[in-house]
């Protein structure tokens, strides 16, 4: 690849080489934008180390382009961000708007953005590069007149994205004691590009896991999150599993490996399981949080576990157990506690109903029920279900996705019917309260309940015209008799501002 035709492409090489040799400072590409270069891979920023002040030059940089740049004193780096768009076809041309590029000066110590140390010693490119985690990301290349576009590879990680390999530029040891959180990048990197871990890498990782315990627990979820979002996520967790790293830093997976076997019964290993619906769901999806429904989706089977002499083993109630520890482990891992987590631990819960939907007889109202529960979430938990057979026998895994099929289309059919998708009861517990002149109590509970329940079955359809007269007949069952005409009662409580429609089934 010639790098000085490819720098000539993107004006902003031109300006950071024309202000870096006003200066008299040398400067160069660096990290992981030259290797996605190399790799033809869509990169997010520019790295620009030089020798001198990174602060300096960014600043002459953002003159001539007249965009601001961000500066932070601790870190001796600074950032600006180019508001014109890439176009070449070795990187995303879609990818707007422009690129971020950060500045640094050369440095003797490692290399670390998070770090809170001030930067103290200036160092040279070679002390630069040798302070990086991986020989794939040391690589350099020139902005200097004598040499512009000149690849700088001294540790030969061009040969190591050849071999597909990730590898230590310095001894291991070295690189991970000056910063443990390059263990989980190791296996991120091995995970999001399909490379393998040099034997003598891996090793040190295996002898060094305990100093993980050291890292922030958000920069951990960080390189988690993109091992969760690479093409075979399963290959990640295996290599986090063989390494050691997973019994620290997500214990509850870990605890569905191995299978008991009592009277010649096993069961399967739900850890291979899970990483096989994981992969499967990837097939099929690019959500974060879909993924993470997929490796949550059985986490409550250790705890479920029994032996039934007759059955064999059940997991009875793991769904519900399962959807229960959801914000545990969010919380731990320091993943959001919003609607993505509700999301996770709603699909956690309702994993298992499409499949027992194929077994029974459906029924309308079962549907309904589905329907009704999983909302605008119902594809993503199909999608979830369909991930979850994992059989080795290629016609029971034909004749399950075929009995999918038939649910789907029963659902579709059932949802362009009564359009009850994200369904809220029209007679609400203040209605109830306002017509028959009751305080909050049991039978408001009992009248709502029955209203909805009817709804579902079918018998009342949900609308005012159906559901009032439904609703006094069942006040009258329990001996209550109607105060208030109830489109009058419905009027003072709009009036009132109170919503009509609560959404607590
Ligand atoms: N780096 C490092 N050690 C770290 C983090 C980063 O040596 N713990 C160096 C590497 O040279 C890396 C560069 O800093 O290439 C930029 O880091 P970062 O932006 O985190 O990673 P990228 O390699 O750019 O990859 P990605 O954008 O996928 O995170």
């Amino acid at each position: 690849m010639d790098f000085a035709d490819f720098l000539h492409t993107h004006p902003i090489f031109d300006v950071i080489a024309r202000q870096a040799a006003a200066r008299s400072v040398r400067a160069y590409v660096i990290g992981g934008f030259v290797r996605d270069l190399m790799l033809k891979r869509p990169s997010k920023d520019i790295d620009i180390v030089c020798l001198g002040s990174g602060i300096e030059l960014a600043e002459a940089v953002g003159r001539e382009l007249k965009v601001p740049v961000t500066v932070f004193k601790n870190f001796g780096t600074a950032m600006l961000r180019t508001d014109w768009e890439p176009d070449s076809t070795a990187i995303d041309a879609n990818r707007a708007p422009g690129w971020e590029v950060e500045f640094v000066g050369a440095r003797k110590e490692s290399y670390r953005a998070e770090s809170r140390k001030p930067i103290v010693e200036d160092g040279t490119l070679e002390d630069d590069q040798n302070r990086r985690d991986f020989t794939i990301n040391a690589m350099g290349i020139s902005l200097n007149a004598e040499d512009f576009g000149q690849l700088i590879d001294p540790f030969d990680g061009q040969n190591d994205l050849r071999r597909k390999t990730i590898r230590t530029p310095l001894s291991p040891v070295l690189t991970f004691s000056d910063d443990p959180l390059r263990m989980m990048r190791a296996i991120r990197f091995a995970a999001q590009l399909g490379f393998d871990i040099e034997p003598d890498t891996f090793e040190a990782i295996a002898a060094m896991k305990d100093r993980l315990q050291i890292v922030s627990r958000e920069r951990i979820t960080d390189e988690l999150n993109k091992i969760i979002l690479s093409r075979q996520p399963s290959y990640g967790f295996k290599l986090l599993y063989h390494a050691g790293l997973l019994d620290f830093i997500f214990p509850e997976l870990l605890a569905l490996k191995g299978v008991e076997t009592i009277e010649g019964k096993g069961h399967k290993d739900n850890f291979y399981h899970t990483l096989q619906v994981l992969d499967n769901v990837a097939e099929r999806s690019d959500d974060l949080w879909l993924r993470w429904a997929a490796l949550l989706h059985d986490i409550a089977k250790p705890a479920t576990k029994r032996f039934d002499p007759k059955v064999g083993w059940t997991f009875h109630g793991h769904e519900d157990l399962g959807s229960r520890q959801v914000p545990g482990i969010f919380r731990q891992m320091k993943l959001p506690l919003n609607e993505k987590m509700r999301f996770v631990r709603k699909l956690v819960r309702l994993h298992l109903r499409p499949i027992a939907l194929v077994k029974e007889q459906i029924t309308d109202s079962a549907l309904r029920r589905l329907l009704i529960e999983a909302g605008d979430d119902l594809e993503a938990l199909m999608t979830l279900c369909r991930a979850d057979i994992t059989s080795k026998n290629y016609d029971r895994v034909k004749k399950h996705l075929a009995n999918f099929d038939k649910v789907e289309r029963k659902l579709k059919e059932l949802d362009e019917r009564d359009k009850l998708r994200n369904f809220q009861p029209v007679i609400t517990g203040e209605l109830i309260m306002e017509t028959f002149g009751l305080k909050p109590s049991k039978e408001v509970g009992h009248i709502k309940t029955a209203v909805r329940e009817a709804i579902l079955e079918g018998t009342v359809a949900n609308s005012f015209e159906a559901a009032i007269p439904y609703m006094i007949e069942e006040g009258r069952k329990l001996g209550l008799v109607p105060v208030k005409d109830p489109a009058l009662a419905l009027e003072s409580l709009s009036q009132r501002g109170q919503d009509t429609s609560d959404s607590n089934l």
